[in-house]
Parts: structure tokens; sequence; C-alpha cells
């Protein structure tokens, strides 16, 4: 299979249109057999329930080349569960957890010429997502779904690579409210996109948003949770109801436990602690890990110990741990290594 000829060292994160997507329709209370298709563009009824009532949820998750030159994913079962939950919180049907993942399999292998190489520094992004389809005036759930897969090549979320980012504390809310800030809803990132736009335009890369009860609780950024390194070495980070559980993090906690051999906590995390850490870093599908080298509290300044210039030494290890599992040079626990081609 020949690839594409992209200049892959050099790609953002940003949408690209491939050839194929994968779909499934949701009507009259079951799945069709879904097939992988070519139409990059939706058609749908001006009263759609997505349109009126953003009834709509998405996941994330990546596809690496490794050193062997075989195609896998991470963890995809657990993408498939997390996409489960926000369906149900948002009375929309569940696409089957196996069916999910025969589904990224399918789009992946019909996609396999934009897979970034070993060793690029890209990787394929690829986003499941469902909608509400048929039409919806009163507000009640849609009856009528559709399930779409489609993958991008991508490189880092953040400008900069690996250069350490300033944050500053937001005074807005991530999620939108009703306890939905736990679930992969559209409706949540909308929800960010006034804070992110806000925090660009004063010079920040992302906001730290606090739980919104108290505003005295790390909560996580838009689009990454925090992980935090004390100065003894210790891996922090927080837990909440309300933030998305990441896969990243999720994954981290094993990683720093069981192959560095760290003292994990997973606990609330005070606002007030963070001048005790040493490291502070965003990890996420598309974050991996980035490190933050400052946070700005309303003119107050909390820079790290790790500083400006490079990511902190046990931040490092984790990076280099997490990635070369993902991409085959590091022996993963059962089951998190998926193999698709
Ligand atoms: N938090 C939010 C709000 C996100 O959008 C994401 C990205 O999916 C994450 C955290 C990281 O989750 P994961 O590691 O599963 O990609
Ligand atoms: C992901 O990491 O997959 C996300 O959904 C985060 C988003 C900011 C791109």
């Amino acid at each position: 299979m020949e690839k594409k000829n992209l200049d892959w060292a050099n790609l953002g994160f940003g949408y690209m249109t491939t050839e194929y997507r994968y779909v499934s329709n949701y009507k009259n209370g079951k799945w069709d057999d879904g097939a992988i298709v070519t139409d990059s563009d939706i058609t749908l009824n001006e009263c759609a329930a997505v349109f009126q009532y953003a009834q709509t949820i998405f996941e994330g998750l990546k596809a690496y080349t490794t050193e062997n030159g075989e195609i896998v994913c991470f963890r995809p079962d657990l993408n498939a569960q997390r996409m489960k939950d926000s369906s149900e919180r948002i009375e929309m049907p569940v696409f089957p957890e196996e069916r999910f993942i025969d589904a990224v399999e399918q789009v992946v292998k019909a996609n396999a010429a934009w897979v970034p190489p070993f060793g690029s520094g890209a990787t394929l992004y690829i986003r499941p997502y469902m909608m509400g389809t048929n039409s919806v005036i009163g507000v009640k759930p849609a009856e009528e779904y559709q399930f779409r897969i489609f993958v991008t090549p991508v490189g880092p979320y953040f400008k900069g690579g690996a250069k350490p980012l300033t944050i500053r504390v937001s005074d807005f809310d991530r999620a939108a409210p009703h306890g939905t800030g736990h679930i992969k809803a559209g409706l949540n990132y909308a929800m960010s996109l006034h804070p992110i736009v806000d925090a660009h335009k004063k010079g920040y890369d992302e906001n730290m948003y606090l739980d919104p009860a108290s505003r005295s609780f790390v909560e996580e950024t838009g689009g990454a949770n925090f992980i935090f390194i004390t100065k003894d070495g210790k891996f922090v980070t927080p837990k909440s109801d309300s933030i998305l559980p990441s896969i990243t993090r999720r994954s981290l906690m094993v990683v720093a436990e069981k192959y560095l051999g760290l003292t994990v906590e997973h606990r609330q995390v005070k606002f007030s602690e963070l001048d005790d850490f040493a490291e502070c870093g965003l990890c996420g599908t598309a974050a991996v890990i980035s490190p933050v080298g400052k946070i700005d509290d309303h003119g107050r300044e909390i820079c790290f110990p790790s500083g400006m210039e490079e990511m902190g030494p046990v931040t490092k290890k984790l990076y280099d741990t997490l990635t070369g599992i993902q991409m085959g040079e590091i022996e993963g626990p059962e089951g998190w290594v998926h193999k698709i081609m």
C-alpha cells in the first residue's frame, strides 16, 4: 500500500478529508449493518435533533504505525465504553461496543494510506461520533440516529510541539450545567469555545477550570486532564465526577506505578497545592502529554520548577514510556495495543 505523499513531520492538529468514512443508521429501534462510504458530507433536515438541541456526542482515539510496520490503536474498548456512557446520559441508543471496535478497524484499514509512518511524529486521529437525525421540535430525544467515524492525520495539538504551555485559571466553567462534564457531548465543547477564544486573545494556550461549586479544586482543561509531579516524585491527578475520564490519564496512572515505580495519588487536588508541585502536564489523546510551565491566577504567576524550556524529567519519562507502548517499542499491559493490520 502506497502512503500518501504528505509532509508528515509538519502536520498540525487539523482536519483533512480522506477517501473513506464509516456510517451506520439507527431507525425503527435498530442499527443497520453499517458500511464504508466515500461521501464526506451529511445532508439532514433543518429540524434535526442535532441542530436544535445539540444531541450529539463523540470520541477520539489514534492509530499508530509500529516499528515493524503494523497499524495499531490504543485501548479502543475504553472509547467504546465511554461512548456508551455518553449515549446513555443524553438519551441516545448505544452503538454496541464490539461493533464500535469493528467499525474503527474497517475505517482505519480503508484509509491505511493515511496512517503516518513510524517515527514521523504524526498519527492518525480517529473521530467516532453520533447525532440525532430526525426532526424534533418539542424537547425530547430523536428517534433516528447516525453513527459515523472519520479519520484524519494529525501532528501535535499545541503549536510549538513540546514547549511548555502557559495557561490561565478560568473564570468560566468548561462544561454545560446539569452535571454532564464527564461525557464527551458536543455541548460541553460548545461551552468551552468562548473561554478558549478569550484565553488565546490574552496570550494563554489553555484554561485551567476549577470546580464550579467551590472554585477551590482543580478540574481539567478544555481537551485534556491534568497530571502533576510533586517535589518528592509522586504522581498526582485530580479526581472529580465532572471531568472527562481520560483514557490517557487512566493509562498514565498504570505507567507511573508499574513501569516507573512512582506513588500514584488519584484524589481531589486543591488549587492551593499548585505551588507545591514540581511538574505539570496536560494529558489526552490529542494532547498526548503536553507540559505546562506556568499558570496565571489572575495576575499571580505559578511557575513550575521544570521551567519554560522543556518537559520536566518525570513528565518526559511518562511521555517516553506511554508513546513507546503506543508505538510498539515497549511491551504494554495485556490488551492495551489493539492490532488493526
Ligand atoms: N478531557 C477532555 C475535556 C477531553 O476532551 C479529552 C479528550 O478526549 C480528555 C480529557 C482526554 O481524554 P482521553 O485521554 O481519553 O483522550
Ligand atoms: C481528544 O483528545 O481526542 C479530544 O477529543 C480532545 C479535543 C480537544 C481534540
